[in-house]
């Protein structure tokens, strides 16, 4: 085999309650990424389709992980990646993770899968670090092992997959602005009140519980988040009321997704799901601000082989 291509997906980080430690994988919208085999040395990026990112190796989040697994394994041959982006820079579903986790999972599969999937989510690492400034796995975990993922560490890493209930849906909403993942953890307080953390460890616990005993109620009960929503809201117009109606809608929980500006709201069934796309769309488009949205269930495989 000397190319793969391959479809990496979006992903959900936080879940409302893990800031920096849960997320989940998207299945309707990813990146596509062609990775060739080639007898040069070293790694190159010779397209990028979609939006206009660096070419250069140490500049692009899929070039640095890729560079950082190149140089752990110092293979007999280089390789060349193309990028197709769907998602959205600064869209908050994971799209720095997308390409990171995508060039490391495509040389790994041309390899011969010398790596397994641990420590292929260690070296993505290097790249998500160039877009967050910070080494967070939260979308890279889903993204490489799909479902939820819970990261229990990053140094080292370790990474633990949890169930999926089998009916859950997750509804998303783009308001078309752009939020850095640096600037929108840069406004987060260095200290957390304890009760804070006491709600937040208690929700992150049952939220794992629910997972594994098939519990959409306590998993309902369980997407709150008192550490980073209070004051990422503010950087999302018009969060407080679309968060309101979407549970008055049926939803199980509503939060941002990763650092946003993209909102998720989690459904039991697809039509539910639908009511809650309804909802979201009835109050962007009071608004002035362009914004899409989509359904999608929950990826349990992660990065697919097209
Ligand atoms: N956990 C990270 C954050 C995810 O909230 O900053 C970034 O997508």
């Amino acid at each position: 085999m000397d190319h793969i291509k391959i479809f990496s997906p979006a992903t959900v980080a936080n879940v409302s309650c893990g800031y920096d430690v849960l997320g989940f994988c998207l299945d309707s919208v990813g990146d596509e990424m062609i990775i060739h085999k080639i007898s040069e040395k070293g790694v190159k990026i010779s397209k990028i389709d979609g939006y206009d990112l660096p070419y250069e190796i140490e500049k692009n989040v899929a070039g640095v992980s890729a560079l950082a697994m190149y140089e752990a394994l110092q293979p007999d041959c280089g390789f060349d990646i193309e990028i197709y982006k769907k998602i959205k820079p600064g869209s908050g579903i994971g799209s720095s993770s997308a390409s990171a986790a995508g060039s490391v999972f495509g040389m790994n599969e041309l390899l011969g899968r010398p790596l397994n999937k641990t420590e292929l989510t260690k070296y993505a690492l290097k790249g998500e670090a160039l877009a967050s400034q910070c080494e967070h796995a939260d979308n890279l975990a889903p993204a490489i092992f799909g479902g939820f993922t819970l990261v229990r560490s990053v140094d080292p890493i370790d990474v633990l997959q949890l169930p999926t209930l089998g009916d859950l849906f997750a509804t998303l909403i783009h308001p078309q602005i752009e939020i850095k993942t640096s600037e929108s953890r840069a406004i987060l307080p260095k200290n957390v009140a304890l009760k804070d953390a006491i709600t937040q460890w208690s929700n992150v616990g049952s939220l794992v519980h629910a997972l594994h005993t098939n519990d959409y109620d306590i998993l309902s009960k369980s997407l709150n988040d008192t550490i980073a929503e209070p004051h990422r809201k503010q950087l999302i117009p018009h969060f407080d009321s679309l968060k309101g109606e979407v549970i008055k809608a049926g939803a199980l929980g509503c939060g941002i997704s990763g650092s946003g500006p993209s909102i998720f709201a989690l459904s039991h069934g697809e039509k539910m799901a639908k009511e809650v796309e309804k909802t979201m769309q009835n109050v962007y488009s009071k608004t002035e601000i362009p914004f899409y949205t989509f359904i999608s269930k929950v990826n349990s495989q992660g990065i697919k082989i097209l």
